[in-house]
């Protein structure tokens, strides 16, 4: 499988993706890291990993549609099978969709559907909740939505505080989302239970 991963920020789950590349679990080529983000840390990421980036922003563009078949047209050029966000903070409209129906997964900070959005960690942490964790989920084009691949609990224990939290979380990502998609690759993206 050709893989193109987008990403907005740091990239660490990009990371743990190519390290679990390197450590043979993700035996598909991750070909192509975009941001939409032109000065993100994720791009320096994919340097250091020689994985070819692009980036472009909505900014650039008169309408999100324009933005969005250019980033398509850039994947099909690049034959792209299989897209991975991985801290992708925009929204995919339609023609990503289409063009890459049931082909596109999410990782979210918190146990979906609570708290989806852009905050999920710091969500669920002022509301109180016991248990949170991480979703792995298909994209549809609803924020946070989509059918489910797998979940990963996170425990707040009383001592925990937002960024022990916050590190619990990243952690629980770095693992769950490698073992993930190489799951998912291996038996050629055929929706199945963890
Ligand atoms: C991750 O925690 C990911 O779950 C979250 O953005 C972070 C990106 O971190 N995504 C969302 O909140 C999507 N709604 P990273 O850039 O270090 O991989």
């Amino acid at each position: 499988m050709r893989i193109a991963v987008l990403a907005s920020g740091t990239g660490s789950n990009f990371e743990a993706i190519m390290i679990a590349k390197r450590e043979g679990v993700v035996t598909d080529d991750i070909c192509l890291l975009f941001s939409d983000q032109k000065q993100a840390l994720v791009l320096e990421k994919a340097k250091k990993y020689g994985v070819p980036s692009v980036s472009f922003s909505l900014h650039d563009f008169s309408s999100k549609e324009l933005y969005e078949k250019k980033l398509r047209d850039l994947l099909v050029s690049k034959k792209i099978d299989f897209v991975v966000l991985a801290g992708y903070m925009k929204i995919l409209g339609s023609v990503m969709l289409e063009t890459y129906a049931n082909r596109i997964i999410n990782i979210h900070p918190s146990l979906l559907p609570s708290f989806p959005g852009r905050h999920g960690i710091k969500d669920a942490f002022t509301y109180g909740v016991k248990v949170t964790g991480v979703t792995i989920h298909y994209v549809d084009d609803g924020v946070d939505t989509g059918p489910i691949i797998a979940q990963k609990a996170v425990e707040i224990k009383t001592y925990d505080t937002l960024e022990t939290l916050e590190t619990k979380i990243h952690s629980a990502e770095h693992v769950l989302y490698p073992q993930v998609i190489a799951k998912l690759t291996k038996n050629e993206n055929k929706k199945e239970n963890f």
